[in-house]
């Protein structure tokens, strides 16, 4: 009885967004949640919410560099985001004497906002593509649709491109691929730094406190739009003016209040709520654990480096902290996978599923055909990891495995000079970007134990043949951790990527046998060249099998529930969404409650003078201490409120999204989900999972009073 009740239960919960579960597509919120919004107190129209005819909400709302999301808070193109998002802009405008990374910087006219490389779009349509789509891949064997799915697509969305105006299509494969929707953009790419605040208040807490309530964290920074003088997007240029936008967003001083109505408009990365048994214990044995090692060795030795020299820290700063970000990510991602028991709640839905198919051609055999395309896989996955986390986790071997492709070049027999002129000019521009954020003490200990673990920890069928013999030979015994350190030691010095005499000479006389010999390329080259004749076949076998079983699985999942897949919202994608919740407290475990908002006071609770992830700004102790909280004060709690959570369903690449009340304005940006739902790409929990936002006062206190951009503020349509 308890079982069969077990199994329905989480056939309900996969099916029908529960609670706030829903990453909405914004063109049909009205047909599909919109009277339930209303329920939980939106006041505005269907048409505000998202229409192609008048401004409307989405038209504050922008992809802001591809994998974050930013909003318009000013009819002068001012836009805000999170530090994290703005932070490679931040650390790249930075020097060791002029460290606004460190320091915080403010534009206090628009003379002094930086340049970027930053690009934002806008989202101008959705169109259906899904019939256009089918007819041009109509017939074809799966592994043929595969191959011609992006030229298709390309032809679809050529027919939108205008470059003139900035506009382009892509194409978004909803449903894994049973409907395909296409967004048209307009993408701006004079985007300007106007204000971040020091490190130390824009990623306060640090990887301590990273994916994790409660928050104290300012996790802000403010850009700017530009535009020719039309309005059309153009190169940096200074004759170029601030866009002035079709929509932007009020922000509100009203605060916060349990229970609230919040709705949060972003762009979601990826999740995988559909994700088979298979797939999550291949993640939770093998994929997430390799993962999780590997980046916790590159962290360390990285970071040893950083708290020595400024100048490191610069250098490594952004790479550092996305490192980071996912090692914890999929650390507790298999912690809450495990404690949720979600492995088991999908075989649950996997028998009902499967009864159900029986007898129904195109789906009984579908979990036998997943059972084997991940037995014949999941011997090499370990593999595919130490490569790509492990042996291109040092930045050296990464950009050596790049020269493949010069290789390549002058083994040809029919390479012109002018052919191999191109591949050695791409690969010296790609040297001193690379040689930009180098730190070689970091990279030598971080090749040597990679190497190490590659030997230990990996199937010895699967090294490349002879190359720890190589190493042997030469260095010593390979159960010796000093071998791997003589043998990087020896790497580092002789390799010519690193010296640039060697470099210069090798450019102006390219030799196959010289490119061969480097002791750098030969390593990454190894390695690769050893996955793409062993591994990769089989990898891109099991994607496409598992890509063809998961359209059809999805096809039957609601087929199977005819009433409720209307009701369906498509897998993040990085595809404009909404969601929407409220403003809750929670329990995260027995016993122990959560309030729903952190405060000053609690900063000062953390603070730590001098520590790396725990110190602040002296300015800033001072003001909290006198209570200085002026128009920004929380006055219930007599205090600043800092954060605030929700229950909406949000994931990566919404960051700095939006958080909007029930009239359309500003109360905070998104920045961070808990630690106790850190599953959530695979399974919502409608009792856990939460969404960590800065509350927008606590950003305007920083800009006004510790920042003094009163011209930031003045900017803005303040609502009382
Ligand atoms: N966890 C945040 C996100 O993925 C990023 C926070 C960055 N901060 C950090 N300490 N690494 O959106």
């Amino acid at each position: 009885m308890k079982k069969v009740f077990m199994t329905i239960a989480c056939a309900v919960a996969l099916l029908k967004a529960s609670a706030d579960e829903g990453m909405w597509l914004p063109m049909l919120l009205g047909e599909q949640v919109y009277a339930d919004m209303v329920k939980k107190g939106l006041k505005l129209t269907k048409e505000q919410l998202y229409s192609v005819n008048k401004s409307s909400l989405k038209d504050a709302i922008l992809l802001f560099n591809s994998g974050c999301t930013a909003e318009l808070v000013s009819e002068q193109g001012l836009v805000f985001t999170n530090h994290h998002c703005g932070y490679s802009a931040i650390a790249a405008a930075s020097t060791v004497e002029n460290n606004y990374l460190k320091n915080g910087f403010y534009a206090y006219n628009k003379d002094q906002e930086i340049k970027s490389t930053i690009t934002v779009q806008f989202l101008d349509r959705i169109v259906d593509v899904t019939k256009e789509m089918e007819d041009g891949l109509k017939e074809l064997a799966w592994a043929d649709r595969m191959k011609k799915i992006t030229d298709v697509g390309k032809g679809i969305t050529d027919k939108v491109t205008d470059q003139g105006n900035g506009l382009t299509g892509k194409i978004y494969s909803m449903f894994k691929g049973n409907q395909y929707l296409m967004y048209v953009y307009k993408t701006y790419r004079d985007v300007r730094l106007v204000g971040a605040p020091p490190e130390s208040v824009g990623k306060f807490g640090g990887d301590t406190d990273n994916w994790e309530w409660p928050r104290h964290t300012g996790d802000f920074s403010v850009f700017r739009i530009y535009a020719d003088k039309e309005g059309k997007p153009a190169d940096y240029s200074r004759e170029n003016v601030p866009l002035k936008p079709k929509h932007f967003l009020p922000v509100s001083l009203k605060g916060v209040k349990d229970g609230d109505f919040a709705m949060i408009y972003g762009y979601p990365g990826s999740t995988n709520r559909y994700e088979t048994s298979y797939g999550i214990k291949l993640k939770n044995e093998i994929e997430n654990p390799s993962l999780v090692g590997l980046r916790d060795v590159r962290l360390k030795l990285m970071h040893e480096q950083m708290i020595k020299d400024p100048a490191v820290k610069l250098k490594l700063a952004s790479n550092y902290a996305s490192v980071a970000n996912y090692w914890k990510f999929f650390d507790g991602e298999t912690k809450q996978l495990k404690k949720f028991g979600t492995y088991e709640q999908k075989q649950g839905y996997e028998n009902t599923f499967s009864k159900w198919a029986k007898g129904k051609p195109g789906y009984e055999n579908l979990f036998a055909e997943y059972s084997k395309s991940y037995a014949a896989w999941t011997p090499y996955s370990k593999s595919r990891v130490y490569l790509i986390e492990g042996v291109l986790g040092s930045p050296l071997a990464a950009y050596a495995s790049s020269l493949l492709q010069v290789e390549a070049g002058l083994a040809k027999s029919g390479s012109t000079g002018a052919d191999i002129k191109k591949l050695l000019d791409a690969a010296d521009a790609n040297r001193k970007t690379f040689q930009e954020s180098e730190d070689i003490a970091s990279d030598e200990k971080i090749l040597a134990m990679i190497a190490m673990m590659f030997y230990n920890d990996v199937d010895k069928s699967q090294h490349p043949a002879g190359f720890f013999e190589g190493i042997k030979a030469t260095f010593g015994n390979l159960d010796d951790e000093t071998t791997f350190r003589k043998w990087a030691k020896d790497l580092v010095s002789k390799t010519m990527i690193l010296d640039n005499a060697k470099w210069t000479a090798f450019v102006a006389n390219p030799d196959l046998t010289v490119l061969q010999g480097d002791p750098a390329f030969a390593y990454a080259a190894a390695f690769v060249k050893n996955y793409n004749a062993k591994f990769a076949s089989l990898y891109t076998a099991f994607n496409t099998k598992n890509a063809e079983l998961g359209r059809a699985y999805m096809k039957g999942i609601m087929e199977m529930n005819p009433a409720t897949a209307k009701k369906m919202y498509p897998d993040a994608n990085l595809s404009m969404r909404v969601s929407y919740g409220d403003i809750k407290s929670y329990t995260p475990k027995d016993a122990v409650k959560y309030d729903y908002v952190s405060t000053g006071k609690g900063i000062l609770e953390k603070y730590i003078p001098g520590d790396y992830e725990f110190d602040l700004p002296a300015k800033q102790v001072e003001l909290m201490k006198k209570k200085d909280f002026g128009q920004y004060i929380d006055k219930g709690r007599n205090d600043l409120v800092v954060t605030f959570i929700t229950t909406n369903d949000i994931t990566g690449g919404n960051s700095g999204s939006p958080v909007i009340d029930a009239n359309g304005n500003l109360l905070g940006l998104a920045f961070d989900g808990n630690y106790e739902a850190l599953s959530h790409k695979i399974a919502f929990d409608k009792d856990l999972n939460r969404t960590i936002c800065v509350d927008v006062r606590y950003v305007l206190w920083c800009i006004d009073k510790l920042g003094g951009a009163k011209n930031i503020i003045d900017e803005l349509k303040l609502v009382r």
